[in-house]
């Protein structure tokens, strides 16, 4: 397993550098989205389902990349854009259009930082999926992009850890992935501060 070299003797994985790395951004954004009181009433629900669709739907080139994919096998099939669909779609509701100020322009190892703050986010989703039952929603309907992955959230999780640990990256490409990581946040954030998001 590839291991990052601190400022002092201690040795981090790579993911967890990024964990670390991003804690104060992932507490405003878990803040900001438990502001939204998503899961207080429907139109609430479809605020938080239209920011998920903006972020799944831009994040899916990256994970349909061919170059991400020889190195992180499996990748294409993370993906929770289909799911965020599908829940637009029990609810009735149009894709929303999406303005071009919102396309994601992460390079090279930046998209793995990305990466890791979307994988990262379906596992909030557990806490997430038990309040939309608060609402009617759940896992066969209209909060499909939250549930856990059928070989468990934890296990799919520790899996994408693992590859994305054991990638060889050049200390330029690790700053990257750090750097991506930071800006994947923001960008959920930008969102979030938008909406509607035309
Ligand atoms: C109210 C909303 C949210 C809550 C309550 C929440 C909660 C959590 C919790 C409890 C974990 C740790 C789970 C565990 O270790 O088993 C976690 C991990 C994570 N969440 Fe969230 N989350 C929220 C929103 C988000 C959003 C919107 C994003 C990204 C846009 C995000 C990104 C991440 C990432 C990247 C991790 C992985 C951290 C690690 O490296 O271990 N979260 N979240």
């Amino acid at each position: 397993m590839n291991a990052i070299h601190g400022a002092d003797t201690a040795t981090v994985t790579r993911m967890e550098d990024l964990r670390q790395s991003t804690r104060s951004a992932h507490q405003s954004v878990d803040d900001m989205v438990m502001e939204m009181a998503p899961f207080d009433n429907r139109d609430n629900y479809m605020r938080f389902l239209t920011l998920q669709y903006v972020f799944h739907a831009r994040m899916k080139p990256l994970y349909d990349a061919e170059d991400l994919n020889r190195v992180i096998p499996g990748l294409v099939a993370r993906s929770r854009y289909k799911a965020v669909c599908d829940d637009l779609a029990d609810l009735e509701c149009a894709r929303p259009e999406i303005g071009s100020r919102f396309e994601i322009s992460a390079q090279d190892a930046e998209r793995i930082g990305w990466l890791y703050v979307c994988e990262g986010s379906s596992l909030g989703a557990a806490f997430l999926l038990k309040a939309a039952a608060n609402i009617g929603l759940g896992d066969a309907f209209g909060a499909r992009h939250l549930a856990g992955h059928p070989d468990g959230r934890g296990k799919h999780w520790r899996e994408f850890v693992e590859q994305v640990n054991d990638l060889e990256l050049s200390d330029d490409k690790e700053i990257a992935v750090r750097n991506g990581a930071v800006a994947a946040f923001a960008y959920f954030r930008n969102l979030m501060g938008n909406l509607p998001l035309q």
